[in-house]
């Protein structure tokens, strides 16, 4: 997408050829600051202390991950040593072992001369796709915010709502719930956006306003617990949210709060969609409520919060007393009967084991 008028994806090699180029997202939205990654260990830790967050940009970041560890040491030992170390940077989002399963394909069984050359290429070809996917993904969703839009009486907005950031940050561009709302805006049709703050990291107060208005995509930034009384008046037309995981059932698991808002939805009789990439597609894992792991991050995030004082100083601040307990569960699952539909890059499909199976049968190896 565009940055002050530059194109700019979340992800890049740089001019050498061969290190890679990140966006630092703990740094937004008060300062637009790349990284260079240049060692696996570089790219395992960016993924852990979330300088890269988001399912898909996640795993690319793993991908370019193992081309490091190859470009060191092309062994069969470094390539195990890789998938060992990235595969436990976050637990939740399974693009992170897709991603690696794909470049352990591409690589395995080849001469040790080859082996980091094919995996740079295939970490390339999984970058573009994500890109072809989304804008799949957009073309396919967009047809929901028309059929809203033709409703609408001259000069209202259809009101998106969305939670955390599955934009063009948290892929490797153009993002996933986020580009329905890309295309619409760019077609002009008018469209707003409700984007809840998401604590503790607040990833929709920090990316997903700044991505949003980058592009100039109107929107308002909203407390985590607003949704539910905005879906009541009749202000919420459309939720559409991302998603780390979709098991064999349809469930899907994303940032915690998520299945708040689908309940509010379900009460409201607002639509509640799931922008779905194919590799966020787990058809190992049947059930998500309780197969999936979550990942609980340090008590710090939610005990701080992280800002920019007046005099520009970026400060963090606690805000829960000290002693006092304190939980930080990262994702929860929504089931799949709360979910209107999952817009994935071949069409909007049911939350079902049917619908998945007959969308992505290449996909489903060994479903449970
Ligand atoms: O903890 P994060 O910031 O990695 O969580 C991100 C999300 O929950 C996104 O909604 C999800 O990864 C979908 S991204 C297209």
């Amino acid at each position: 997408m565009k940055v002050d008028g530059k194109a700019m994806r979340s992800i890049w090699v740089e001019p050498d050829g061969w290190s890679v180029g990140i966006i630092d997202q703990t740094a937004l939205p008060h300062r637009l600051v790349t990284a260079r990654l240049a060692t696996i260990e570089e790219a395992a830790q960016a993924i852990r202390s979330m300088l890269v967050r988001g399912a898909p940009l996640i795993g690319a970041v793993a991908a370019y991950g193992v081309c490091l560890a190859l470009r060191a040491d092309a062994s069969e030992e470094s390539l195990d040593r890789a998938y060992a170390v990235l595969s436990g940077a976050r637990p939740t989002a399974i693009n992170l072992k897709w991603a690696l399963d794909e470049i352990a394909a591409a690589v395995r069984n080849r001469p040790r001369s080859e082996r980091c050359a094919a995996a740079y290429r295939r970490a390339a070809e999984i970058c573009d796709q994500d890109v072809a996917i989304n804008s799949a993904i957009g073309r396919n969703g967009l047809p929901l915010i028309e059929a809203i839009a033709a409703r609408k009486k001259p000069g209202q907005s259809v009101n998106v709502l969305t939670h955390c950031n599955a934009g063009w940050l948290a892929t490797v561009d153009v993002g996933t719930a986020t580009a329905p709302i890309y295309l619409a805006h760019d077609q002009g049709l008018p469209v707003h956006v409700f984007a809840d703050e998401t604590r503790p990291r607040n990833q929709g107060a920090s990316l997903t306003a700044w991505e949003l208005g980058r592009h100039g995509v109107p929107h308002t930034v909203i407390a985590d617990n607003t949704g539910g009384h905005l879906m009541q008046h009749g202000l919420v037309d459309l939720v559409i949210v991302g998603t780390d995981r979709v098991t064999a059932n349809g469930d899907v698991c994303n940032k915690i709060g998520t299945y708040l808002k689908a309940l509010a939805a379900r009460d409201n009789g607002v639509p509640f969609y799931v922008a779905l990439p194919s590799p966020t597609i787990d058809f190992t894992t049947a059930d998500g409520v309780s197969e999936i792991p979550i990942e609980q991050r340090s008590p710090d995030e939610v005990a701080t919060v992280t800002g920019r004082a007046a005099d520009g100083r970026i400060e963090t601040v606690r805000i829960v007393p000290e002693g006092s307990p304190v939980a930080n569960y990262a994702f929860d699952v929504t089931p799949a009967r709360l979910i209107t539909g999952l817009i994935t890059e071949r069409g909007i499909i049911a939350a079902s084991r049917e619908a998945l199976t007959g969308a992505f049968p290449e996909r489903n190896h060994g479903a449970q």
